[in-house]
């Protein structure tokens, strides 16, 4: 670790702003190994030095990991002036530069890895690692045995790109007669896994096979998946054997090129 500017520091640790700490050290509110700092451009060794705000030591955390069921009606973005974001649910951060790796739609809910780890979060993301992402899928209309083919081998979206071959578990379906659902229209219920991240992709899909997507749910992504008994909104840190799983797979995909 190198060594960092005390405000930037103090900023990452989530403190307050570059001015927002500078103040607290002008007033003699920090000190480092025990000497008060009255100037915050000081350099320091994070995780050696020991900086403290009012006495209170400030430990030095460079990474965190959360594991969110994101609820409904919260948007996947670190800031947002009319809705809350996911990363205001997590209310034991450490750090203020924590943000979702990837989006799911202000109506979509389910699993969504909260980090500050951007080395981390470009490789889960990058379109050519093909990491697999599991949803949950409740839709308005019927699929034939011609769409789920098409669902399964690849299709053609409205804009005119071509999805990759994904995996399609129908749960189940409305078939007139059978009585299945209540509901005077169609319903059927589905898993899909995807190995891409195209925007809105799996409503897309199954807009592209005549059918609207009414409920979504990630359930995996990766080695991390979505725990049966967290609740919409709940959150816990990732496992250590969970953060391994992640890190092999980053190292995998290192070497792979
Ligand atoms: N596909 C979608 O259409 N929406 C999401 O939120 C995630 C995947």
């Amino acid at each position: 670790m190198a060594q960092m500017r005390l405000d930037k520091f103090l900023g990452e640790m989530g403190l307050g702003t570059r001015s927002q700490v500078k103040e607290l050290a002008r007033k003699g509110r920090v000190a480092v190994n025990g000497q008060a700092v009255k100037k915050s451009d000081q350099k320091i060794w994070p995780g050696k030095d020991e900086v403290q705000v009012d006495g209170k030591t400030i430990p030095y955390v460079p990474w965190e990991y959360y594991l969110l069921n994101k609820p409904q009606g919260v948007v996947s973005a670190t800031e947002d002036g009319r809705y809350p974001t996911v990363v205001d649910l997590i209310a034991e951060k450490k750090r203020k530069d924590l943000f979702p790796v990837g989006r799911l739609d202000k109506d979509t809910e389910g699993l969504l890895l909260i980090t500050n780890d951007g080395i981390l979060a470009h490789q889960l993301l990058s379109p050519g690692k093909h990491v697999e992402k599991t949803y949950f899928v409740r839709m308005k209309g019927a699929l034939s045995p011609s769409a789920c083919r098409q669902i399964q081998e690849g299709l053609v979206l409205e804009d005119g790109q071509k999805t990759l071959p994904a995996k399609l578990h129908l749960i189940r379906q409305w078939r007139e007669g059978e009585g299945i659902w209540a509901e005077p229209v169609p319903f059927g219920e589905a898993c899909l896994t995807i190995h891409e991240g195209k925007f809105h992709q799996v409503k897309r899909m199954f807009e592209a096979v005549g059918c609207q997507v009414v409920y979504l749910k990630r359930l995996s992504m990766g080695p991390l998946t979505l725990d049966e008994n967290m609740e919409p909104g709940q959150y816990r840190p990732l496992t250590s054997g969970e953060l391994a799983e992640l890190k092999a797979l980053e190292g995998e995909r290192r070497t792979d090129g």
